[in-house]
């Protein structure tokens, strides 16, 4: 989908100037990268588009959710979907955005996390939760887990751990019909590698 056949000049004006902010936020690469970041505002798009999502709030949602990452990471903040709303807020007031909307963005990010912070109320909170969750799951879930794992030194069998401990159970979590379509599709191939690494692992050829 082309950005331009849905925001107004305006509105992709202020999502250029959000992405540049929140990029800024990110140091370096990994699981929690600012890829990460632009695979969410892609899914993001495309579920808000089924879905009926106010677009706008939910691209700049989906830019800023992960701003303070890199802050947890490093110790300095402690929720980084609380720090990251907070930042947010200033941010989208300093270009004097509409306060409802503003609060909006910030509900989102505050509730991305589903391990932490408030329940979904709006439709954009629980769309940017579905595509954050959703990026965890199918082919590019299994990248992120051993990227993961050579960042933190684990081995192939903590690895495979941790997908039936976290990720096979992602797909439950999703609150919009659209993503659980596109999470029932990205278990199953999921599901179909473990089983054939624990195949291989066992031997079997
Ligand atoms: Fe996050
Ligand atoms: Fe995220």
């Amino acid at each position: 989908m082309k950005l331009e056949d849905v925001f107004s000049k305006e509105s992709l004006a202020l999502i250029e100037r959000t992405r540049e902010f929140a990029k800024s936020f990110f140091e370096r690469e990994g699981t929690h990268g600012f890829s990460h970041v632009e695979r969410v505002f892609n899914l993001c798009m495309h579920i808000g588009r089924e879905e009926g999502a106010d677009l706008e709030v939910l691209a700049l949602a989906a830019l800023l959710h992960d701003i303070a990452r890199p802050l947890e990471d490093a110790g300095k903040v402690e929720d980084h979907a609380a720090e990251g709303a907070r930042i947010s807020r200033q941010f989208l007031r300093s270009l004097g955005y509409p306060e409802e909307k503003v609060e909006a963005v910030a509900h989102a990010i505050e509730a991305h996390r589903f391990s932490k912070g408030p329940e979904p109320r709006t439709l954009e909170a629980k769309i940017l939760s579905d595509a954050d969750k959703l990026d965890a799951i199918g082919a590019i879930g299994i990248a992120r887990v051993f990227m993961y794992s050579g960042e933190h030194g684990r081995d192939i069998e903590t690895s495979l751990r941790h997908f039936e401990d976290k990720i096979l159970k992602l797909k439950d979590l999703m609150y919009t019909e659209t993503a659980k379509r596109i999470a029932e599709d990205r278990h199953r191939f999921t599901v179909e590698f473990i089983e054939r690494i624990r195949r291989e692992i066992e031997g079997e050829l």
